[in-house]
């Protein structure tokens, strides 16, 4: 398949299949399957083009920066990447759900619900933060 085709294959999976890619990445994955598996060149200069990093837009208003999130809401005292500490490593959480095609809106509803059970005895409790902002969280989660 050429560029043309794998990118619109690549916007299929997000939008029809629900992979967690942003908007301004579908041109370049796409541009990258094309040159690895289809007939494009990596110096054709339509893939040269589609591989620039995006030129990012300033998080508008509310703070979505996710670093931040984590900080402020107390996520790193009970969670790290790598390790368990009071819930269980970030790492082991996307390991867990990363195949499933809900994973996002089961861990939206997690952080912001709490629980305990899944994980072993530690409950956690529920988040005080909104729907952009643990989506936010949980894609984060996910690429861990
Ligand atoms: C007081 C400690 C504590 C805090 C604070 C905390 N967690 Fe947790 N978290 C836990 C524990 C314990 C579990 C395991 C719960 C279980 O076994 O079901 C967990 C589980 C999770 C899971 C997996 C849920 C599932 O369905 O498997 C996610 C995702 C998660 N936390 C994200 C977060 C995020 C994001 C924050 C901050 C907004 C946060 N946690 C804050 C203790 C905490």
């Amino acid at each position: 398949m050429d560029q043309k085709a794998w990118t619109n294959a690549v916007l299929k999976m997000q939008h029809s299949y629900g992979a967690p890619i942003s908007e301004s990445d579908i041109s370049s994955i796409g541009a990258y399957l094309s040159v690895v598996y289809g007939s494009a060149k990596a110096d054709d200069p339509e893939i040269i083009d589609a591989s620039k990093p995006p030129v990012s837009a300033p998080p508008s208003g509310e703070a979505l920066d996710v670093q931040v999130l984590l900080t402020n809401n107390g996520c790193t005292g009970c969670h790290d990447i790598n390790k368990k500490i009071v819930g269980p490593a970030f790492k082991s959480i996307a390991k867990k759900y990363k195949a499933e095609t809900d994973a996002i809106k089961k861990l939206v509803a997690s952080i912001q619900s709490g629980g305990s059970g899944k994980w072993g005895n530690m409950t956690m409790p529920p988040m005080n933060v909104n729907d952009k902002q643990a989506e936010a969280l949980a894609v984060f989660i996910l690429k861990q």
